[in-house]
């Protein structure tokens, strides 16, 4: 078995200028296919709410779906980094509901969560470094404050809101967090972001300068026609592939061609 990804490992990627790559998964078999391709990191993010259950928004993912699909993604890996996304409120009302619902992703598997905010969680986050659960920090567009944000839009692109982002990236980073996502961020913000602090930063729409890259799994395969910003590239076209072969499949169905003979216990 190779080496096993740990914070510490990702730590150092950045200081020898390795790029690290990471994708999100939700289940056993993506997830194994991932750490066989030699993926760094594995996010089970929140956005399961959006791909696997068909919610509109983040917000609406509970702890217990998160913990199943952290148990079930944990199944499928052995040598990636697992972090785990901390759900709407299981951070947000104090530091001991923070540190119960961390360790419980720790107990299903993942060696790390994520939280969404910079400067406004710093003592969650300090918290739960010091329970010693390491965190990932996510500034820029943070989906779980969708409706006081008003919607996905580009983050960082004011001087204003470049201070504001640098800002919570150092103090994420003073509180103990061991990186951080940037989602959405202006490549030049990201880049004065990544150049700041000592932690890796793992990007999302924030430009080929951080230190990584991120993108959600079922995205960069195709599987959203109807999802594609310009931040996504597509490496295949899982979507029509998936199509054809449930079309052929009910066609040898109704035709009775399927089972053939090759299928069939004689
Ligand atoms: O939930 C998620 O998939 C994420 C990534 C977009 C970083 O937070």
């Amino acid at each position: 078995m190779k080496e096993k990804i740990t914070t510490i490992k990702i730590a150092k990627m950045k200081s020898d200028g390795e790029k690290i790559a990471a994708l999100t998964a939700y289940d056993y078999t993506s997830a194994k296919i991932l750490d066989k391709g030699g993926i760094d990191l594995i996010l089970v993010g929140d956005s399961a709410a959006n791909v696997f259950a068909g919610y509109d928004y983040t917000i609406k993912i509970s702890m217990d779906e998160m913990l199943y699909h952290t148990r079930a993604v944990k199944n499928g890996t052995e040598r990636a980094l697992i972090i785990a996304d901390m759900p709407f409120l299981s951070y947000q009302c104090g530091t001991d509901d923070a540190v119960k619902n961390a360790g419980n992703f720790l107990k299903a598997g993942a060696s790390a969560v994520k939280l969404e905010g910079g400067k406004a969680i710093t003592d969650i986050v300090k918290k739960l470094v010091d329970t010693g659960i390491p965190v990932m920090g996510h500034i820029g567009l943070t989906p779980q404050s969708v409706h006081k944000l008003g919607g996905y839009a580009l983050h960082g692109s004011t001087p204003e809101a470049e201070e504001k982002l640098i800002e919570d990236a150092l103090a994420l980073e003073d509180a103990g967090a061991f990186s951080i996502v940037l989602e959405k961020i202006v490549s030049k913000c990201a880049k004065k972001i990544t150049e700041k602090v000592k932690i890796p930063t793992i990007g999302i729409g924030a430009g080929k300068y951080c230190d990584g890259q991120i993108l959600v799994y079922t995205d960069m395969l195709g599987l959203n026609k109807e999802f594609h910003p310009k931040f996504v590239h597509i490496y295949a076209d899982i979507y029509n592939s998936m199509m054809s072969a449930f079309k052929n499949y009910i066609k040898d169905v109704k035709e009775q061609k399927f089972p053939s003979e090759n299928e069939t216990y004689t």
